[in-house]
């Protein structure tokens, strides 16, 4: 039996990148009935960059309606908002004395997090301490999740081994990423890595009126209408590959080679497509998004099991520590 686990933090709605990165393939697991997942939600990372409790709030809610559209089950599986369970920021101040400064100093994420962002905070540089937390109070095994997190993988191991070495035993469980080969990155509507930070994102359960919009700001060169287009160079295209058949694909690059298919038709293409395809998600969404009591009852109720699991681990950690006696 795998234990999986993955997170997604609060802020902002998910967007395509989330949703293709980390949250289909972290159900996709979770359907394997030898596999037993944890997902939550992670809303103390969210503070690092967003300070408001009522967009917090609106956020965590669009999370876990995001989960439940996608077919998470959540009475076989364990979700939970991070926040609630103390033992994730307990653990978190262990592990960041077993975390060298210069590892987090050389982070990639921090060192592109800090040149973009204004308020450049001290959990900001400790988020990956947080995140190692996280997964090592649950004994997980796999993580999936989309290629930007290898690193935090990799010091989250770094880290697990470091507090083993003074425990002299296997206490915490080193963890594998697992990121979807084909995945890997999905691009926003301006060719660089889809964020909720670089605000490129595509959200796709907006309304069909501003989905179109969005569709319609996704970059592209200047080719007219008649002329062939190189789809290997197009966004519009990489996002439409990520979503179609092969044989959808396939019929969408001879269109673009061809020429006489302008770039607006590949977004209209693109646009209907994720109506299409994501009509059950957004329909769910939008349910869950409207009964919201249903969404809280739903996430209060996995909170349990997350915090025995988790009061276990951080017992045998306050040992070796000698916090217990
Ligand atoms: P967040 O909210 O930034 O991203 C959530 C997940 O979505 C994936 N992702 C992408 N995948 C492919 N292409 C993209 N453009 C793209 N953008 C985001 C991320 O790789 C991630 O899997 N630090 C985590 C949250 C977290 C976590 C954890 C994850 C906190 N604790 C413990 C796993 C285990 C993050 O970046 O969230």
């Amino acid at each position: 039996m795998a234990r999986i686990l993955t997170g997604i933090q609060s802020s902002g709605r998910p967007h395509l990148g989330n949703i293709l990165g980390a949250i289909i393939p972290a159900i996709e697991l979770s359907k394997n009935p030898k596999n037993e997942s944890f997902f939550f939600i992670a809303d103390l990372h969210s503070l690092t960059t967003l300070k408001s409790g009522t967009e917090r709030a609106e956020f965590v809610r669009a999370i876990a309606a995001t989960w439940l559209a996608f077919g998470f089950d959540h009475n076989k599986n364990v979700f939970w908002r991070q926040s609630r369970i103390q033992e994730h920021a307990e653990l978190a101040w262990y592990l960041n004395c077993f975390t060298p400064f210069p590892m987090l100093a050389n982070a990639t994420s921090f060192k592109e997090k800090s040149e973009k962002l204004a308020d450049v905070n001290a959990g900001l540089f400790t988020y990956p301490v947080l995140q190692a937390a996280d997964i090592l109070l649950y004994d997980a095994n796999i993580i999936p999740v989309g290629k930007d997190q290898k690193q935090h993988l990799e010091m989250t191991k770094d880290i697990a081994s470091r507090f083993n070495q003074l425990a002299g035993k296997e206490i915490l469980v080193l963890p594998e990423p697992k990121i979807d080969e084909r995945i890997m990155t999905i691009p926003g509507i301006d060719g660089q890595k889809m964020s909720k930070s670089y605000h490129n994102y595509i959200d796709i359960f907006l309304l069909e009126s501003d989905l179109k919009k969005v569709t319609k700001k996704i970059l592209s060169d200047s080719k007219g209408l008649e002329e062939p287009k190189d789809p290997d160079n197009d966004i519009t295209f990489k996002m439409y590959s990520l979503l179609a058949t092969d044989d959808e694909i396939a019929a969408m690059r001879s269109k673009y080679v061809a020429g006489g298919y302008g770039y607006g038709h590949a977004k209209q293409a693109l646009y209907e497509y994720i109506l299409e395809k994501f009509a059950e998600p957004r329909r769910i969404f939008n349910y869950y998004m409207e009964n919201t009591a249903e969404l809280e009852s739903i996430l209060t109720s996995g909170e349990s099991k997350a915090r025995a699991i988790a009061q276990h681990t951080i017992s045998k950690v306050r040992d070796v520590l000698g916090f217990s006696s």
